[in-house]
């Protein structure tokens, strides 16, 4: 079925095999696309060829195995061989310190798409700061404006796959002279899974991406401060959210507290924005605001840790995750690998597990002893720090864990575990977003 679909459709390259264009491309193969994914790292590149992919995302390897078995993906090293008519250039964006983001990979993809015989639909699905598209196009990087379109993608790590066939919407930005028949493939192509389709202008289509990543991301830093007035208040944000969260309005989703957010998306689009802000000559307070919140929100937290145990200097800590959230191997601004360098700056000996992430974070702290298990993170710890809500440490045998532990101290940076179950087993017990706990079984 899938395979006669296949015969019948021309292929769709997609430039760039990191999470959005693998994800994008092992999604369309999955509906009877045949894909051509273009990769020109070569590290990553012979990963592919070898069926592996290059970072963990669930659902991803199986979809890739099942793609290139079935003949309906193929790999290449370079955009100029493609014969696709419609090309997604999924390429890194990064940002530098100032907020400001490198497209050249995007001008590359677009150099050998101007020199190839034929003319496909050209589609950055990379995040763009606002009015780079349009540049893109006042500077003669595209050959075909009117076959030039921005569909920023809305995956999220962990659940890409799901996302990718599920997405709230789909945003099609257009240029003036934008060829009817070129955006209707689009529509199609983007609308098969039946969400709804807004067709919009290129800067529109820019900060739909970049606002609600940005908008994510305030929700983020207010919960948390407003979790930081729970704990002060002798309140427990739990309630307080769920309360909260039943306004429609507001809404439940991104009120859960955590020491503050990372990932290569939140952080890197409330500096987009405003940097795109500044340039414009507007200050941008809110958005410049949730960048400084995410930063205090780490060192309070950090803080915390060091007063609830009398000092991290000369402790043994275990810090449980790694990853800037569950489900992924990806340590990009990773809260907890902050929190890893800011205990072995002060001294503290920090044992590290995640269960996927461990050996980049390793890379990334070097001070820090990577472990295993959890069990051998925690053993002999004076304080064991939940940094990431994997489920598996809420599984773990934690009457266990008391007894490996030489201290019986549990901060939960994530509210992932039982208070009440916790303490029952005689765990000096505390949370982001309740207050210290008072049966305080201290660290001598
Ligand atoms: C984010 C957006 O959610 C996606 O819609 C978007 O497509 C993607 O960026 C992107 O631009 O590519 P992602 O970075 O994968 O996705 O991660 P999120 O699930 O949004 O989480 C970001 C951070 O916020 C994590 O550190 C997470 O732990 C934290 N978070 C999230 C909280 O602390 N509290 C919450 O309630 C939700």
């Amino acid at each position: 079925m899938t395979e006669s679909r296949t015969e019948r459709r021309p292929p769709i390259a997609v430039v760039g095999a990191g999470y959005v264009g693998l994800v994008s491309a092992v999604g369309l193969a999955s509906i009877g696309h045949p894909i051509e994914l273009v990769e020109t790292d070569r590290d990553r590149l012979s990963q592919l060829r070898n069926g592996e992919v290059p970072f963990s995302e669930p659902g991803v390897q199986e979809a890739l195995t099942a793609a290139l078995d079935s003949g309906g993906l193929t790999v290449l090293e370079s955009t100029a061989r493609t014969t696709a008519g419609i090309v997604l250039v999924c390429v890194g964006t990064p940002i530098d310190d100032r907020g400001h983001a490198d497209v050249s990979a995007i001008e590359a993809v677009l150099a050998e798409v101007t020199a190839l015989a034929h003319r496909p639909i050209t589609v950055i699905r990379s995040t763009t700061p606002v009015g780079t598209c349009q540049r893109l196009l006042r500077d003669g990087h595209v050959v075909d404006p009117s076959r030039f379109f921005t569909v920023p993608e809305f995956l999220a790590q962990g659940s890409a796959l799901r996302d990718f066939s599920a997405p709230h919407r789909v945003v099609i930005g257009r240029s003036t002279s934008a060829d009817p028949a070129a955006e209707a493939v689009l529509v199609e192509l983007f609308g098969v899974f039946g969400s709804p389709v807004r067709v919009v202008s290129l800067e529109e289509a820019e900060l739909v991406k970049n606002g609600a990543n940005a908008f994510l991301a305030l929700k983020i830093s207010f919960t948390n401060e407003l979790a930081g007035l729970a704990e002060r208040s002798g309140a427990d944000i739990g309630p307080v959210l769920e309360a909260i969260g039943l306004d429609p309005r507001i809404g439940s989703t991104y009120l859960r507290p955590s020491f503050g957010f990372g990932g290569s998306c939140l952080p890197k689009e409330l500096k987009t924005i405003a940097t795109s802000g500044l340039e414009r000559g507007l200050p941008m307070h809110v958005t410049a605001a949730a960048t400084e919140a995410n930063r205090a929100q780490q060192r309070l937290f950090a803080e915390r840790v060091d007063t609830t145990i009398g000092g991290v200097a000369g402790r043994s800590i275990a810090l449980l995750g790694l990853a800037f959230k569950p489900d992924t191997d990806d340590i990009r601004f990773s809260p907890a690998v902050e929190l890893a360098r800011w205990l072995v700056a002060r001294g503290a000996r920090v044992s590290g597990y995640d269960p996927k992430a461990a050996v980049r974070a390793g890379r990334a702290v070097p001070k820090m002893t990577v472990c295993d298990t959890a069990l051998e993170a925690l053993e002999g710890a004076d304080v064991a720090i939940i940094a990431t809500e994997w489920p598996e440490f809420k599984l773990l045998d934690w009457q266990l864990v008391r007894g490996l532990m030489a201290a019986p101290v549990v901060i939960d940076g994530r509210r992932l575990l039982d208070p009440a179950a916790m303490r029952d087993l005689g765990f000096d017990y505390d949370r982001v977003g309740s207050p210290p706990s008072e049966a305080a079984v201290r660290v001598s």
